[in-house]
C-alpha cells in the first residue's frame, strides 16, 4: 500500500526585521507588552512592490523541490494555502506555477483558504492524492505577506503586532515503506464564530451576516460592488480579532486534536520526538506543551523571531528544525493547528 512522505523542505523570510521597537513608534503599543503577551520579540517584511506572497512561495518551493531531488517541472500538483493572495483571483497556485516555469501542463494548481490551519488542511490534501496513486510530486505551500494588509495604528494594534510575512514548502511523495511518512491526519471546522478572527470587506456579504443597516450597506444593484459608504473612513478594511476567544478556544482544540492523531494511530504523547505547532502566541505553544507533558526540547518555537505567519508558519518552523538537525530518520514529528474559520487540525509524521 502506498503512503505519503515528505521528501524536501525549504523556507523563505524576507530579509527587513520589524522590531517591537519599531512598531511602537507607529500605535500605542510596547516591547514589553508584546513580549508578555505574545513572546514575539520581531517579525519579518516582505519589499513592497519586489515580493509577494507567491514569490516568497516560489523562494521557498525552489529549495524544497532541489532538497527532494526533483525540477519544479516534476511536480504534477500544487496546494497552496495563503490568507494573503496575490490577486482577489486567480489563485497563487498557478501564478506559482507561472513563477517556478513549470511548463508541465498536465500538473493540477489548487488554492486553499483555510487561515493558520492551511498548511495541515493542504498537507493533508496532499497526503489523499498521493497515497491512492493520483499523483508523485505534490508540491505543497503556506505563504503569507500579511504587511501589506495590517492596520498600522493603535485601533488595529491586537492584530497588526502579531503578524509577520514568509514562507515555507514541502514536497510530498509516494513512498511503499510501512510505517513512514505522513501516518494520519485530522480536520476539523466550526464557522459558529467566523467573524471572530476575519477581514471582511470587501466581499460578496453585502451585510448578510452582519446587519445591513447598522453597516449602512447600500441597496445595491446588479453588477455594483458591495463597499458601503466610509468603508475606507472607518478603516473596515482590515483584519479583527476576537484574541480571547481565539485563545481560549485555542487552547482547547490544539490538545484535543493532537489526541485525535495519537489515539488512530496507537500512540502516546510520550512517543512524539518533536512538536511543530503552527506559531499562533508562544503562550497558546507552551500551554499545549504543558496539557502533552513535553520537555522544551521536543516542542520548537520561532515565533519569536518571526511572529505568526499564518499558514507559513508551520513549514517554516518544521524546515528551521530538520536544519538544525532536530527532525532525524524514523522520529515522530506532530503538527497542529488552529486559526480562523474556526478551523483546526493535526498531523502525525514518521520521519
Ligand atoms: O493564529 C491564530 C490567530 N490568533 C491567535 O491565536 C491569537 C490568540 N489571542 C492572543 O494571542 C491574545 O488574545 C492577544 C495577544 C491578541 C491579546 O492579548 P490579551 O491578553 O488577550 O489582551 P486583550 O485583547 O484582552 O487586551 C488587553 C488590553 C486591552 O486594553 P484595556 O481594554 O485592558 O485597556 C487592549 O486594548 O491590552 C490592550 N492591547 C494592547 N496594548 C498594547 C491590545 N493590543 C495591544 C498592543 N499593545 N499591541
Amino acid at each position: 500500500m502506498l503512503h505519503s512522505k515528505i521528501a524536501g523542505i525549504g523556507h523563505y523570510v524576507p530579509e527587513r526585521v520589524m522590531t517591537n521597537q519599531e512598531l511602537s513608534s507607529l500605535m500605542e503599543t510596547s516591547d514589553e507588552w508584546i513580549q508578555e503577551r505574545t513572546g514575539i520579540k520581531e517579525r519579518r517584511y516582505a519589499r513592497k512592490h519586489e515580493e509577494t506572497t507567491t514569490t516568497m512561495g516560489a523562494k521557498a518551493s525552489r529549495i524544497a523541490c532541489e532538497r527532494a531531488g526533483i525540477s519544479p517541472d516534476e511536480v504534477d500538483f500544487i496546494v497552496f494555502a495563503t490568507l494573503s493572495p496575490d490577486y482577489y483571483f486567480p489563485g497563487c497556485a498557478v501564478l506559482l506555477q507561472r513563477e517556478l516555469g513549470i511548463t508541465n501542463r498536465e500538473a493540477g494548481a489548487l488554492d486553499i483558504r483555510n487561515q493558520c490551519s492551511g498548511f495541515i488542511y493542504a498537507l493533508s490534501i496532499a497526503d489523499q492524492f498521493v497515497k491512492t496513486g493520483m499523483y508523485k510530486n505534490v508540491l505543497v505551500v503556506g505563504s503569507e505577506m500579511h504587511s501589506m494588509g495590517l492596520e498600522f495604528s493603535t485601533r488595529g494594534r491586537n492584530v497588526t503586532v502579531i503578524f509577520g510575512d514568509g514562507a515555507g514548502a514541502v514536497v510530498v511523495q509516494p513512498t511503499e515503506e510501512d510505517n513512514k511518512g505522513i501516518l494520519t491526519t485530522h480536520l476539523h471546522a466550526d464557522g459558529t464564530h467566523a467573524e471572530e478572527l476575519a477581514m471582511i470587506n470587501p466581499g460578496s456579504h453585502g451585510g448578510y451576516h452582519l446587519g445591513k443597516d447598522k453597516f449602512n450597506f447600500p441597496d445595491t444593484e446588479f453588477g455594483e460592488i458591495f463597499i458601503y459608504e466610509g468603508i475606507f473612513e472607518n478603516r473596515d478594511i482590515y483584519p479583527n480579532m476576537n484574541g480571547q476567544l481565539v485563545f481560549k478556544t485555542a487552547v482547547v482544540k490544539f490538545p484535543e486534536v493532537i489526541h485525535e492523531a495519537l489515539k488512530k494511530t496507537g500512540l502516546q504523547a510520550s512517543d512524539i520526538d518533536l512538536l511543530v505547532p503552527h506559531q499562533a502566541n508562544l503562550r497558546i505553544s507552551q500551554f499545549v506543551q504543558r496539557q502533552l507533558g513535553l520537555s522544551d526540547d521536543k516542542v520548537w518555537n520561532n515565533i519569536q523571531k518571526y511572529g505568526n505567519t499564518t499558514a507559513a508558519s508551520i513549514p517554516i518552523a518544521l524546515c528551521e528544525a530538520w536544519e538544525a538537525g532536530k527532525v532525524k530518520e524514523g522520529d515522530l514529528v506532530c503538527l497542529a493547528a488552529f486559526g480562523s474559520g474556526f478551523t483546526w487540525g493535526s498531523a502525525l509524521i514518521r520521519w
